[in-house]
């Protein structure tokens, strides 16, 4: 007896309705033309989608271009015709004027694709940071059944002895640079060295933070996330990936069965356990409104600033992707969790079983990398969501305040947590680079670095800027980093522990727009507040004056999705999708 789906599968629809056998025709021919056969596709097996995010344009997944083959084994295997399709190119480093803007374009596209076309369930290829977000989000929406399969970071990187990772050796290079110890040869090397092999970033930036957070979230299956790419295990996992999501389209195990308040509280506090990308709040908002789920900047807050860190991973940390995958990776880490009542263990995942089920025994294997929690590497190690008049919210990422950082700042003997400091105002970052060495800003290590006009509508998409380094006099002085504060977001890689992500906007708004150079800035990081120290009257005066200047769009994207967008405080999601939810339930007309 053949197997029957828990609910019809909507491909049937193209290729099997008798009531337009003359439809069905037209949907078969063309499929056939390489070699599929009529009876494949009309035989009820369920068609699986791969959405290809790999491409000579996407380095950081180009891997999966390798691993398909094997998905598409593992999908043969379990009885399924896979169909592999390409999605928008998302390459963070490479795309200008930034990669956020194809965030929501790539979400756009791929649930065009897997409602218009007859995809049963999908795989994900994921990597580069928002190539996960993008797919998850698109799930959401269309709710078919989904499995998340990461490609894995790079191997680690190694530099003369020492391990230099992803990002976090461009940062710290870069103050070397203005230190005069390195040349912009030794410079690229260093880089180049920290990108050893394939695979998406190795530190835990926006890249392993995602695909930890599909991971804690139910969406792949255990140990998926951190694998690293050129691993054996890589392949295997990719076998497997195929071979489930068959199973799965057969369950008709879709998002909206695994996606739950509670297993997004899982995911925020693994991001904390990991010392994840500040990144993961507006992309964890964004996958939990398309889920219909509520999820707030708040919640950072009261669901994960109390828990310690435990991956010593770059750059919150020392190692790297590859260590912290031998020492047990993600499961190990939810074993933690779990163990000290953290972890919603009765959250369903991919595999059909609990998160719980899903991790047994699967305990850290190298304690040096991964901490038990009541050993940690930092207490209280999350994301500071702070708010005051120049934005509704912001946060900070504490698990990268470095002690230097702290003595300096945040140490002042009856005063411990709280600083004030002299605002430098820049409005964007080609105005941060023409002046920031400018010697009549006078900047001393009193001053905060304040950038405006980096947000979704000011930059368009938000740009990684805020994480400035200080101007060449203080570095070569050994003060290697100042506060700093702004409206766009900062890469997962940094090791700045930058006040960011504030919302609303200095082109929607926010109270950043009236802010001026000479202005005082008040941070309590107990109170959680972050407040200019300007009089009511005179933010009343300086909001009558035009803002600064915003600029035009240069593409017709850019322009709606200025027009769309919300704020990073809300996931900075197009905001009208919202509405639409599981919109595969609706088979589209002939
Ligand atoms: Fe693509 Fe980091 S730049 S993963
Ligand atoms: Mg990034």
């Amino acid at each position: 007896m053949t197997r029957q789906p828990v609910r019809s599968f909507r491909s049937r629809d193209w290729f099997a309705d008798p009531a337009r056998s003359d439809m069905t025709a037209l949907y078969l021919e063309r499929f056939m033309n390489y070699g599929l056969t009529a009876d494949e596709l009309r035989s009820g097996k369920p068609i699986i989608g791969i959405a290809q995010t790999g491409s000579d344009l996407s380095p950081c997944n180009r891997i999966h271009l390798d691993l398909a083959k094997r998905v598409r084994e593992g999908i043969i295997a379990a009885g399924g015709v896979p169909m592999e399709f390409p999605t928008v190119p998302i390459f963070e480093n490479c795309r200008r004027p930034t990669a956020a803007l194809d965030r929501n374009l790539s979400y756009l596209a791929l649930t065009e694709t897997l409602y218009g076309y007859p995809i049963d369930a999908v795989v994900l290829t994921t990597g580069c940071d928002k190539t996960t977000p993008a797919g998850i989000m698109a799930a959401c929406t269309v709710d078919i059944p989904a499995i998340v399969l990461s490609g894995g970071p790079m191997l680690d990187g190694w530099h003369e002895g020492e391990l230099v990772g992803s990002g976090t050796v461009i940062w710290r290079s870069r103050r070397k640079l203005a230190a005069g110890e390195i040349d912009e040869e030794e410079f690229l090397r260093r880089a180049t060295d920290s990108a050893p092999s394939a695979g998406h970033c190795n530190t835990m930036g926006t890249a392993s933070t995602m695909n930890s957070v599909a991971e804690a979230l139910g969406l792949s299956l255990p140990g998926c996330a951190m694998i690293p790419a050129p691993y054996r295990e890589r392949g295997q996992m990719a076998f497997l990936t195929g071979k489930r999501i068959v199973d799965m389209a057969y369950e008709d195990l879709r998002p909206s069965r695994i996606l739950t308040r509670e297993s997004f509280v899982n995911a925020i506090r693994t991001v904390t356990a990991i010392g994840g990308s500040s990144n993961a709040q507006p992309h964890l908002i964004a996958m939990a409104r398309h889920a219909g789920i509520e999820l707030s900047t708040a919640d950072f807050a009261t669901e994960g600033y109390d828990l310690p860190l435990l991956a010593d991973v770059q750059p919150a940390g020392r190692f790297l992707g590859e260590r912290f995958h031998r020492a047990g990776g993600v499961p190990a880490v939810l074993t933690e969790l779990a163990a000290a009542g953290k972890l919603h263990g009765e959250c369903l995942t991919v595999t059909g079983q609990t998160i719980a089920e899903n991790i047994a025994g699967r305990t850290a294997r190298d304690r040096e990398v991964i901490r038990p929690y009541d050993k940690p590497l930092k207490e209280q190690a999350g994301f500071l969501v702070m708010t005051g008049n120049l934005f509704d919210a912001a946060i900070m990422k504490t698990s990268v305040i470095s002690p230097a950082f702290r003595e300096r700042y945040l140490s002042q003997p009856g005063r411990e947590g709280v600083f004030e400091a002299r605002a430098i105002v820049f409005d964007g970052s080609d105005d941060y680079h023409h002046r920031i060495n400018d010697p009549s800003l006078n900047i001393d290590e009193d001053c905060i670095l304040v950038i405006r006009g980096a947000g979704p509508i000011g930059w368009p998409g938000s740009a990684e800027v805020v994480n400035m380094q200080p101007p060449d006099h203080l570095i070569q002085r050994g003060i290697m980093a100042l506060p700093t504060l702004g409206d766009g977001r900062q890469s997962g890689t940094s090791d700045s522990p930058s006040i960011l992500n504030a919302s609303p906007e200095s082109a929607a708004g926010g109270g950043l727009a009236w802010l001026r150079t000479g202005d005082m800035i008040r941070v309590d990081l107990n109170k959680g507040t972050c407040d200019a120290l300007v009089d009511d009257a005179e933010i009343a005066r300086r909001r009558t004056e035009p803002g600064p200047e915003v600029p035009p769009s240069h593409t017709p994207w850019e322009e709606l999705y200025r027009e769309k967008t919300g704020q990073l405080g809300e996931g900075g999601v197009l905001e009208f999708a919202l509405k639409y939810r599981g919109v595969a339930a609706v088979t589209p007309r002939h």
